[in-house]
């Protein structure tokens, strides 16, 4: 989803900062926007979204490089089917807790 989302914020012109727990993943979705945008389009940031700190040192570095910050898509989740947790319709238990915990404290 947050590939997607980048590629097509690109498409439109965008700069756009991808930021992810992966940094290595980030790094690679920051190179194909660049692919679109240029060099100066994307750049890669790790980021943890159940943690201020790491919420807040993701926003310093995007308006160091940007001068700003327009839009935020937080597509930064769970999946249950993927991440194998016994019930595969709904986050159950322990899954449910860390959607809960990203969307809480990304707000
Ligand atoms: N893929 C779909 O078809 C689909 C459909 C509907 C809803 N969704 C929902 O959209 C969300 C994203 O789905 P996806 O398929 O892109 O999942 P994905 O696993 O491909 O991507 C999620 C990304 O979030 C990152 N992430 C997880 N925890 C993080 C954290 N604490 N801080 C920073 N980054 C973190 C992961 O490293 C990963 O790169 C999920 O909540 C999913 O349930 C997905």
């Amino acid at each position: 989803m947050g590939l997607e989302t980048a590629l097509l914020a690109a498409d439109r012109g965008a700069h756009v900062v991808v930021a992810d727990k992966d940094v290595a993943a980030a790094q690679a979705v920051a190179a194909e926007v660049q692919k679109i945008g240029g060099k100066e389009a994307a750049i890669a940031v790790a980021i943890d979204i159940r943690n201020r700190e790491s919420i807040l040192q993701a926003l310093r570095e995007t308006v160091s490089t940007y001068g700003g910050l327009d839009i935020i898509v937080n597509t930064a989740a769970v999946f249950s089917f993927v991440t194998g947790w016994p019930n595969h319709r709904y986050p159950v238990g322990a899954d449910f807790r860390y959607q809960c915990d990203g969307q809480s404290s990304s707000r």
